[in-house]
């Protein structure tokens, strides 16, 4: 109790000293300041920033003198060690390492936490079974949603060690991480502490209210977690400032690495994000996006200034304590609206309630379940690209959700841009997709089609296989490293860095736990930390005591590439062993392929004015399938003015799937608007097309040959459906929805009619096609696989199905 009391004293004393980093008001409440007549807080993304690049430059002589000891630990069993004298010869020969934490809720916060700590030479262990000295040779962390809980705890209270907060961790005692209460119920049973815990987050939300900015409930859980990341400080940190940062000994000394938070911009009125949203970076300098409709940094500072073009309207006036560290991870993490979207009655009276609790008078706004940036910072810019989406520079708000809703948990993006130079980037995975909780690569995945898609033209990742071969050749199940060979990569848009992914595998604890689970025991939270450094060193090198020396060859690969030097013999064998060779399993290779349409047909469809509609055109349960190939073309044309020369517009998607799951396709089309539309009347005719091609591997032999046996009656495959109970649509079936046809397969025909009955009954059901005008176009096949899943869960309608949706939902945290 008496240390206790000390440890809080001392935090009160030493915010009461660097007052002036803190917001001015020492509150939640931004305020304004003087600044520069002349400044401008915006600048173009053509580059690093010059305060960015000159920090690295003093990290980079921090992390030399690191990964030289590291490697020289690593290698200490290699033949000839020649190859670190090399490297180490010229500062621009050493390697370049970031880290790349996933999200995934506190499941997340705690397994991040111990793969880090497996690498940092401050953890009991790490030096002599594990990666010790790794972190402190490292120049960029990066981090979404759950994984940012875990960056910011140690960022912000002084870059801590994950060992310093073991040592006093504890149950019901207020140290860090104490979330033996859930963030939702702070006080258990002692609902006096969580009355007074409420108002205080109440009266700062209208601290920031009344001092004339919007807030939300992205504010409100913001408020709600810090207390848990920094007991120490008054009110959780409160009046803590995300530019803090620059001013505190650890970082001006790059005794830490630069750290990158993400979240994702939303075109207002609509909910869906996709590669096309804005990815935003949050940096100890910059808060902007790389992306074509933004494309500009603004100095984080100076957020919440209202400027035109970056100069602040009212030359020499600015605003600070906008960035306050609750609000950033509060955005960072905020996946509110993807609740609220599961539309159930349940959470949207629970929603409602927190908005009236907290938001007052405002908590019917559209935004309300968005962080608010508003004024916003891109206002008037014009470094966007030229055809993009200018709705994030010209409205006033800025609106921010979870940077990892478009699929994408993994923060590759901002450490695999080519202007920063990294060599490997280890890619800590605590997503839970397969049906136990524990990662199967779709993360990974959606990156690596994103460089193919207009949004990630200009970003290189290494080539993945699909999730089907991640998960049947056990990629999911130990550490592998992707892209070894540079010269298999110059297709791509630049030579990427390595990648060495780190899955989230039990070791010494079932660390496959629920998005949902919102309390840990200390032994729980310690559980899973140590679990975490055991999956990233394979069981403290039980499992292989080369490890660490592979380790250190996936450190030094790039820039071995680029200097021609030797490589180790024992690098030559820690590739073979670690390396994906660029192969898929043998039972994907083995299957039997067989194809068949089936469906055609056109619906028109007369819909009242909603902002968006949807009708359903056919569902795949692929339920005992091995592998579904997916694959619609669909023809929509919006007839909303009679003289309308409409073009029709023409989608392709493919998606694959899983044994037990649903296949959705997804084509969003935008209509344009009519201003002479009678009675708010939009017709709409869908064309489409839809062919399956489905693979069974022998393990799906049994299953398949249960599914002929009991469907071989039954005929006619997707038929066009829609709800008949929804009033606001019409729907006439045309002609062409047609039985299973047209089979053209190799294998004997007997397999191939067998195979139609499968597919006829099978294959029924959906794709989606959706027309609005706030949506967005160009929307990727994974995008839309985020979407319809959910839109799929959603039809289930019950509180179990709300529940499954919501846990689905925060598993991208
Ligand atoms: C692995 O090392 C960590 C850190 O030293 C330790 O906490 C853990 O108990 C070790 N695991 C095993 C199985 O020895
Ligand atoms: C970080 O260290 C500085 C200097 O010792 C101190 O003033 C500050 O309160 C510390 N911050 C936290 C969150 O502990
Ligand atoms: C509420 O704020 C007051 C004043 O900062 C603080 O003393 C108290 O511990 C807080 N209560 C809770 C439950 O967080
Ligand atoms: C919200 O409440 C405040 C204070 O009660 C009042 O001044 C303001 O007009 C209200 N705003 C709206 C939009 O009703
Ligand atoms: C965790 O994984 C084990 C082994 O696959 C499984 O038996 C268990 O059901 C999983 N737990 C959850 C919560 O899915
Ligand atoms: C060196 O080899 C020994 C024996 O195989 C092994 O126990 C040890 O872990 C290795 N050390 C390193 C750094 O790889
Ligand atoms: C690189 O390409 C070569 C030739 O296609 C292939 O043999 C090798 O396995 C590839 N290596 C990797 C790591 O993909
Ligand atoms: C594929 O599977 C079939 C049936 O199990 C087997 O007869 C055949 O040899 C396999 N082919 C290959 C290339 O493995
Ligand atoms: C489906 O429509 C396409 C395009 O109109 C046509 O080429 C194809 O033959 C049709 N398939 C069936 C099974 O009717
Ligand atoms: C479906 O198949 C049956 C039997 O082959 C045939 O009589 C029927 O006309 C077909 N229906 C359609 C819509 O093609």
């Amino acid at each position: 109790m008496y240390l206790k009391t000390l440890f809080y004293s001392t935090a009160l004393l030493a915010v009461a000293q660097t007052a002036n980093a803190w917001s001015p008001t020492n509150s939640y409440a931004p305020a304004t300041v003087d600044c520069a007549e002349d400044l401008n807080i915006i600048r173009a993304a053509d580059g690093l920033s010059e305060a960015e690049s000159n920090w690295v430059a003093k990290r980079d002589a921090v992390t030399q003198d690191a990964l030289k000891k590291f490697l020289t630990r690593a290698t200490s069993n290699f033949s000839d060690k020649s190859i670190l004298d090399s490297l180490f010869a010229e500062s621009s020969n050493v390697p370049r390492v970031a880290i790349a934490a996933s999200g995934g809720g506190y499941r997340a916060t705690f397994g991040d936490a111990g793969m880090v700590a497996a690498m940092d030479d401050r953890t009991d262990g790490a030096n002599e079974h594990g990666l010790g000295g790794l972190l402190q040779g490292t120049t960029y962390l990066a981090a979404i949603s759950g994984g940012s809980w875990f960056t910011s705890t140690v960022v912000f209270n002084n870059w801590t060690s994950v060992q310093d907060i073991i040592n006093q961790m504890g149950d019901g005692d207020g140290s860090i991480w104490d979330i033996e209460q859930s963030a939702l119920t702070p006080g258990g049973s002692d609902t006096a502490f969580t009355n007074q815990r409420f108002e205080n987050i109440s009266s700062a939300i209208g601290e920031k209210s009344s001092a004339g900015f919007p807030t939300s409930l992205a504010d409100v859980w913001g408020l709600a977690f810090s207390y848990y990341f920094f007991p120490s400080l008054p009110e959780g940190g409160v009046g803590y400032t995300w530019s803090t940062i620059q001013e505190t000994d650890v970082f001006t000394n790059a005794e830490m690495p630069y750290l990158i938070q993400l979240g994702k911009a939303q075109l207002p009125g609509t909910v869906a994000v996709d590669f096309n949203s804005p990815t935003i970076e949050v940096t100890p300098y910059d808060f902007g996006s790389w992306e074509s409709s933004i494309k500009s940094f603004a100095d984080i500072k100076y957020l919440g200034t209202e400027v035109s073009n970056g100069s602040p309207v009212t030359p020499g006036k600015c605003v600070e304590g906008y960035d306050n560290v609750n609000f950033m991870i509060g955005t960072c993490t905020n996946l509110i609206e993807y609740v609220e979207q599961a539309n159930s009655a349940y959470y949207n009276a629970i929603i409602d309630q927190l908005a009236t609790l907290f938001l007052g008078n405002s908590s019917t706004s559209a935004d309300r379940t968005l962080a608010i940036y508003s004024p916003n910072p891109f206002k008037d810019t014009t470094n966007y690209d030229s055809g993009a989406d200018t709705t994030f520079v010209t409205d006033d708000t800025l609106r921010l959700v979870d940077g990892g809703i478009d699929g994408q948990v993994i923060p590759f993006i901002p450490v695999m841009k080519k202007e920063r130079e990294v060599d490997v980037v280890f890619a800590l995975d605590q997503t839970a997709d397969t049906p136990d909780l524990f990662p199967n690569g779709d993360s990974v995945q959606y990156t690596y089609e994103r460089q193919f898609t207009e949004a990630g033209k200009y970003d290189a990742f290494p080539y993945v296989p699909g999730i089907d071969s991640f998960v049947e050749l056990g990629l999911n199940k130990k550490p592998v490293f992707f892209g070894c060979d540079a010269s298999n990569l110059t297709d791509l848009a630049y030579v990427p860095p390595l990648m060495v992914y780190l899955p989230n595998v039990a070791h010494s604890f079932a660390s496959n736990i629920s998005t949902l689970q919102l309390s840990f025991t200390a032994e729980e939270r310690l559980s899973l930390i140590r679990n975490g450094f055991e999956s990233a060193t394979r069981g403290n090198f039980t499992e292989d005591p080369d490890f660490l020396g592979c380790v250190g060859c996936a450190v030094m690969r790039r820039k071995q590439e680029k200097l021609g030097l030797d490589w180790p013999e024992e690098c030559q064998q820690c590739f073979t062993n670690y390396c994906w060779d660029g192969s898929i399993t043998a039972e994907d290779k083995n299957t039997t392929s067989l194809s068949s349409v089936v469906g055609n047909g056109t619906t028109t469809t007369t819909t009242t004015d909603a902002p968006d509609y949807t009708t359903l055109l056919t569902t795949i349960d692929s339920g005992d399938m091995s592998t579904i190939h997916f694959e619609t073309s669909t023809t929509i044309t919006c007839h909303e003015c009679e003289e309308n020369d409409v073009q029709p517009t023409a989608t392709f998607t493919t998606t694959t799937e899983d044994c037990d799951s649903n296949t959705l396709a997804t084509t969003t089309v935008e209509c344009e608007e009519c201003e002479e539309n009678a009675n708010n009347q939009h017709k709409y005719t869908t064309i489409s097309s839809m062919t399956t091609t489905t693979e069974y591997c022998e393990e799906c032999e049994e299953a398949r040959e249960t599914s002929v046996v009991s469907t071989v009656n039954t005929a006619g495959a997707a038929e066009y459906s829609n709800s008949p109970s929804n009033n606001e649509f019409t729907t006439q079936s045309g002609e062409g929805s047609s039985n299973a046809s047209k089979i053209s397969a190799n294998p004997s025909e007997q397999s191939v009619s067998t195979y139609a009955q499968v597919s006829s009954v099978t294959i029924p059901k959906l794709a989606q096609a959706s027309s609005g005008s706030g949506s967005q176009s160009g929307s990727s096949a994974y995008s839309v696989l985020v979407n319809e899943n959910m839109a799929n869960k959603m039809t289930t309608g019950s509180i179990v199905g709300a529940v499954l949706l919501v846990g689905s939902l925060l598993s991208l945290l």
